[in-house]
């Protein structure tokens, strides 16, 4: 790291992505000192408690770290080049939001090229094999375990859910039943085909992760298809960057009713995070075409939006980016609900059934694993 320029209001040093800039509040905002900094690393002060004019004193590098002196309070801190190449705002192009470990798949890649990484049920207390099928979840946000007890009481499922955290009940119960139903509330609930979708845009929060056990499978029909919603957006973005400019940009809603609820929610079907829609980092996908509300978009702007979602939803049907395979009784799928869509491709036999349930995302993604 290199000192390049230093004036009152910001600071600029030589990263090894090239200069970067630093305002004098910013740095001053995230001081280190122990007066800034409780040991846990969390803030001492608000930002009311700083002079409306923060200014730099004095700037230099000492030892690989940039040693800064603010005015007026006089506080000095120090940074090391990693902590600001992490935290860097000021680099165009291709900077990952910090953490950010998913690797987008191809049907072809996921997993190496040899399908989903698996847990065998019997391993699961081996706390490599956990940290091991952890990291796969958050690498490809999909994962299976297998050698389960398939008993219907739905006991297997929350074991499998306990691994990382409790479920996260909603109205369709702690544990939901995909089978072949009278009088179904959702089409789910029916032998029918089914689009790739992620599940329950309309709640809010969205179910971070979702785990399917199959219990009995199908003679004929019923092929689980994936896809990796970040790839696809991926391949959008590449592609066709006005149309991905308006699905990241625009929120529509989605919206579920019945059983006494009436489930309401909206956002983009392509969420990003920092650095916006040219470079920034895909963190949600929603689609589902049985839940979207009517768009609600300006007139001007309906035309437009139709033909990107209909590009998105042609891109999400392309056999490279379709995973297929059989879930066999025994195996419970555990997916992030907000990255990798699914669907059932063919008309299921009517005795399939499938227990599932949901995850909040932090029990998987918020993990440390370093096992
Ligand atoms: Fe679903």
């Amino acid at each position: 790291m290199r000192l390049l320029d230093v004036d009152a209001t910001m600071v600029t040093v030589e990263l090894t992505d090239g200069p970067a800039r630093f305002h004098a509040l910013w740095l001053r905002d995230n001081a280190q000192d122990g007066a800034s900094r409780h040991g846990n690393d969390q803030r001492l002060f608000d930002v009311t408690d700083l002079a409306e004019v923060v200014t730099v004193v004095a700037a230099e590098v000492v030892d690989g770290r940039l040693v800064v002196e603010f005015g007026p309070d006089g506080v000095a801190s120090s940074w090391d080049a990693v902590w600001l190449e992490t935290h860097c705002y000021d680099l165009s192009g291709g900077h990952r939001v910090s953490g950010q470990s998913a690797n987008p798949w191809t049907a072809d890649g996921l997993g190496g090229g040899s399908g989903p990484h698996r847990l065998a049920w019997v391993d699961s207390d081996d706390p490599a094999a956990w940290a091991d099928t952890t990291r796969a979840l958050q690498r490809d946000g999909v994962a299976i375990v297998d050698g389960l007890d398939t008993g219907h009481d739905g006991a297997a499922i929350g074991d499998v859910a306990a691994l990382w955290g409790p479920i996260r009940e909603t109205n369709y119960g702690r544990v939901f039943h995909v089978r072949a139903e009278v009088n179904p509330t959702n089409l789910a609930f029916t032998p029918r085909a089914l689009n790739v979708h992620t599940d329950n845009p309309y709640r809010r929060p969205v179910p971070g992760y979702q785990l399917l056990h199959c219990l009995v499978a199908s003679d004929v029909g019923g092929v689980t298809v994936l896809v990796d919603g970040f790839r696809a957006a991926e391949v959008l973005r590449d592609e066709d960057p006005a149309a991905f400019g308006l699905l990241s940009t625009r929120s529509v809603p989605f919206r579920w009713s019945g059983d006494g609820f009436d489930l309401r929610n909206r956002g983009p079907l392509i969420e990003v995070a920092d650095g916006g829609a040219v470079h920034g980092t895909i963190q949600a996908v929603r689609y589902n075409n049985r839940s979207a509300a009517p768009f609600d978009l300006s007139f001007d702007e309906m035309a437009e939006y139709y033909e990107a979602f209909r590009t998105f939803a042609r891109l999400l049907h392309r056999p490279e980016l379709e995973y297929r395979f059989t879930l066999a009784p025994g195996e419970c799928m555990v997916f992030d609900n907000e990255r990798v869509l699914h669907g059932r491709h063919g008309e299921a036999d009517p005795e399939r059934y499938l227990q599932g349930c949901y995850l909040d995302r932090d029990w998987i993604h918020g993990r440390i694993v370093d096992v």
